[in-house]
């Protein structure tokens, strides 16, 4: 059975895995990157990356795994007309909603995915990938191509969430770290954010910066989202009992109306060139 939230939102975990891009349900997961964008740490990364980068007019720039392609529309506009803004992308569902987001503007979507980009050899001035490493099984070779497509000089940043970092509260410890547990076995790549650093510089190339954000949810943020999906994805998979799981929800909503609920989670970026 399909487990769904307080307003009746399926979430079965949704997957943004290579795997499950002719499947997915883009139109839900769509809804869940727009509400994961407006969150300050999501902002800040996107902006500190975005100045890190600094996309020229004239300039190609790629952002790799685009999902809704906001990222696409914000290049487009720094590099203009004479430069190319793309988007790549391995589910059709979100090149699709990406093309319809991004009328106004001249971007590219291309179906591809991180490790075997569909570029030549230093045709890239400026790279991003948000959120994607944590979904690919073989990161190190996924920077390594990310930095053969850069040409000498290019940049590149990286963004992704360590999952170690969650804290839930409250909780009981052993049903939370049971659920906690599953979660991180059950990712390609969980602890992703840790890794940025050393994948940049195994790749060859020149750290340039580095930063962190950490999520804080809303109260409202109790109901819905990470926890939810966490511990109904627990559920389904037999890792806690129904009673632990309708603990949890219950005491996390009683909590959340004391205002005491409290959700945090570290997301790192990481910037680079290369040398020229
Ligand atoms: C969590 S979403 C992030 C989307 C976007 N970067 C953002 O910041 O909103 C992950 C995206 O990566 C894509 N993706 C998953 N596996 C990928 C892979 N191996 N290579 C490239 N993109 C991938 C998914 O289809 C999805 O669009």
């Amino acid at each position: 059975m399909t487990e769904t939230d307080e307003s009746g939102t399926d979430l079965s975990r949704g997957s943004f895995r290579l795997a499950d891009a002719e499947t997915q349900d883009t139109a839900k997961l769509a809804m869940i990157l727009d509400v994961m964008a407006q969150r300050p740490a999501v902002q800040t990364l996107k902006a500190w990356a975005l100045d890190q980068l600094a996309p020229a007019d004239g300039e190609t720039a790629v952002d790799v795994g685009s999902g809704t392609g906001e990222d696409v529309v914000r290049f487009a506009k720094l590099v203009g007309p004479s430069g190319r803004a793309i988007g790549v992308e391995p589910s059709a569902g979100f090149r699709a909603e990406a093309v319809r987001r991004a009328a106004e503007v001249s971007v590219e979507f291309v179906d591809g995915y991180a490790g075997a980009l569909p570029f030549e050899a230093e045709s890239v001035d400026v790279l991003r990938s948000e959120r994607v490493l944590q979904h690919v099984a073989d990161p190190a070779g996924a920077v390594q191509d990310m930095a053969r497509v850069l040409r000498p000089g290019g940049r590149i940043a990286l963004i992704d969430t360590d999952w170690s970092t969650a804290i839930v509260h409250p909780a009981d410890p052993a049903v939370l770290q049971r659920m906690v547990d599953y979660f991180l076995v059950d990712s390609a790549n969980p602890y992703s954010g840790r890794r940025l650093r050393g994948l940049l510089a195994g790749a060859g190339l020149e750290i340039t910066g580095e930063t962190a954000a950490t999520w804080i949810e809303t109260q409202e943020g109790a109901r819905q989202g990470f926890v939810s999906m966490m511990h109904l994805t627990s559920l389904e998979a037999g890792i806690i009992t129904r009673a632990e799981a309708e603990a949890f929800a219950q005491g996390i909503a009683d909590a959340a109306d004391r205002g005491a609920f409290h959700l945090s989670l570290t997301m790192y970026a990481v910037s680079a060139r290369k040398r020229a």
